[in-house]
């Protein structure tokens, strides 16, 4: 993959070239209603960083704007130095930057071997890439490799969760963007799971990982992105999260944020107060 030196999002600086993602300016809305307001996050290469931030603010869309599900009204999106805004899901996927979108993204009515199979019809020249990596993920899943016969709908949720990553490993992935890895699973589950991501990433994924959990985030994540309302409200390391009583209270309980008070350390942005529509 080409890399090239460009400003990056955040600072104004130039960067390095060792930017994985990058998110410039955008704005999405949803027929009339607009629910990212210029929004701009980086992720260097290797690193790991979270997406927090409280019910509705926009974490999932964002996501799927990165991934090239849904189309931003303003701003553009950057992986591995390159303009991919616009960009089909399926060719992103294929080029490395894999999406496991919240809730259970398995079909449950098809085995786990079917579900695997599926994850390369729609990139026809991965199909090769596919196979071949097939017995590398399920050796990172042997409990999934002795269900392959089975409906993917009678695994548990944790198990379900492992066939979703198993999917996006299939790809070789070069950065994976995880919605909630932990949404209603059991604490010994997430852990099991955190393990297997964490691995991941100490062998080389640069991750987005959505969060609602500010503990689950810091176990991964040295630095955090916090959405509110569509509008990045903090950026900076995660640790210093919890020392915004504000903010991490939304975070843990999912309350409105109230008014901020300052911090010397924290980064924050004031509200755009522009609209675009995506008619
Ligand atoms: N398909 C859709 N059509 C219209 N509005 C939508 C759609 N999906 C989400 N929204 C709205 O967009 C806003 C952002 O939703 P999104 O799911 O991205 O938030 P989130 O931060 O992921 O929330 P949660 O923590 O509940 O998962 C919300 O107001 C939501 O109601
Ligand atoms: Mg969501």
């Amino acid at each position: 993959m080409s890399e090239r030196d460009f400003v990056t999002a955040e600072s104004g600086a130039v960067g390095t070239g060792n930017e994985m993602l990058a998110v410039r300016n955008i704005d999405f809305s949803y027929g009339q209603l607009q629910v990212l307001f210029d929004i701009s996050l980086h992720v260097p290469r290797g690193e790991a960083l979270a997406l927090l931030g409280t019910n509705g603010a926009g974490k999932s869309t964002l996501l799927r704007v990165i991934a090239g599900l849904e189309q931003p009204s303003a701003g553009s999106v950057h992986f591995a130095g390159r303009e991919i805004t616009g960009a089909p899901a399926e060719r992103l996927a294929a080029d490395g930057l894999a999406l496991i979108p919240g809730g259970r993204s398995v079909f449950t009515d098809m085995t786990v071997e079917e579900n695997l199979e599926m994850q390369a019809l729609g990139i026809r020249k991965q199909r090769a890439l596919v196979r071949e990596r097939r017995e590398l993920v399920l050796g990172t899943f042997p409990g999934l490799a002795e269900r392959l016969s089975q409906p993917a709908g009678k695994l548990s949720g944790g198990e379900q969760q492992q066939l979703a990553l198993a999917k996006a490993l299939l790809l070789d992935p070069d950065v994976l963007c995880i919605d909630e890895l932990s949404l209603g699973l059991a604490p010994v589950v997430v852990g099991e799971l955190l393990e297997i991501v964490g691995r991941l990433h100490e062998n080389g994924i640069t991750l987005l990982m959505v969060e609602q959990s500010l503990n689950i985030a810091a176990q991964l994540c040295g630095r955090a992105v916090f959405l509110e309302k569509g509008q990045v409200r903090f950026e900076g390391r995660t640790v210093d999260l919890l020392e915004h009583d504000d903010i991490a209270r939304a975070v843990f309980f999912g309350g409105a944020v109230a008014p901020n008070n300052g911090s010397a350390r924290a980064r924050r942005r004031s509200a755009p107060g522009r609209s675009s529509r995506r008619d």
